[in-house]
């Protein structure tokens, strides 16, 4: 069974809780929540005060995607918060193994992000240690991008490495890319633009229905 993961980066962050409800009532499995620092990529969202101020929206699994330096600075803000899932990225954090041992000794869930150019060797003994692969198939930092085909090879790649561990994908997924993505082996997919973009339910539906 594969997973929706609505990206909030493109709702109206001036209703949010509302838009969080809404993608709730129409099939989302998982809130993604895409926090930026401006300096790990250049752009700048929001941090654990927003996430907490919506967390008694909805019972939606909270992956939140950390696109920050130095990540473990933040990690107990984020749990507090309310994440369930908390990914970093490779390159984010000198003791990657360290960071994923501080997410899961909350008690909650830990994933490793790649960007486009990063090569898979990074997961090698640290697979072991998460419960989710994110692949950015686009180059992270912005909602509405091209999705990068080299993603497919890369998702396959993984799925050799591990048969079950969930890969989670992110950037430029639609009801056409989606399906490349769920042959190659993957399980999680974030959209952000096109979810809210449209109709929610139906956008998702049809996401689903690949
Ligand atoms: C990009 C973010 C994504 C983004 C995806 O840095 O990590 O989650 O919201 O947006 P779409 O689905 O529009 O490519
Ligand atoms: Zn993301």
């Amino acid at each position: 069974m594969i997973k929706i993961a609505p990206s909030i980066l493109s709702a109206d962050f001036s209703k949010l809780g509302e838009e969080i409800i809404a993608i709730d009532k129409a099939g989302a499995d998982y809130v993604h929540i895409d926090v930026m620092d401006g300096m790990f990529v250049p752009n700048i969202t929001f941090g654990a005060p927003v996430i907490k101020s919506v967390r008694n929206k909805t019972e939606l699994v909270f992956d939140v995607h950390l696109m920050i330096n130095q990540p473990e600075r933040y990690i107990e803000d984020f749990v507090k918060a309310g994440a369930d899932i908390i990914v970093v990225h490779a390159e984010s954090t000198i003791h990657l193994h360290r960071t994923i041992q501080l997410i899961k000794s909350f008690g909650i869930k830990a994933g490793v992000s790649l960007n486009p150019a990063t090569p898979i060797d990074i997961l090698k003994y640290i697979i072991n240690d998460i419960d989710m692969v994110l692949v950015m198939s686009v180059n992270p930092g912005f909602g509405g991008q091209k999705f990068i085909e080299s993603s497919i090879e890369k998702i396959k790649e993984i799925r050799q490495l591990h048969g079950t561990i969930d890969i989670e994908v992110d950037g430029g997924i639609t009801d056409k890319t989606i399906t490349k993505c769920i042959e190659a082996g993957a399980n999680v997919f974030v959209a952000g633009s096109y979810v809210f973009s449209g109709d929610y339910k139906e956008r998702i539906d049809s996401l689903k229905r690949r």
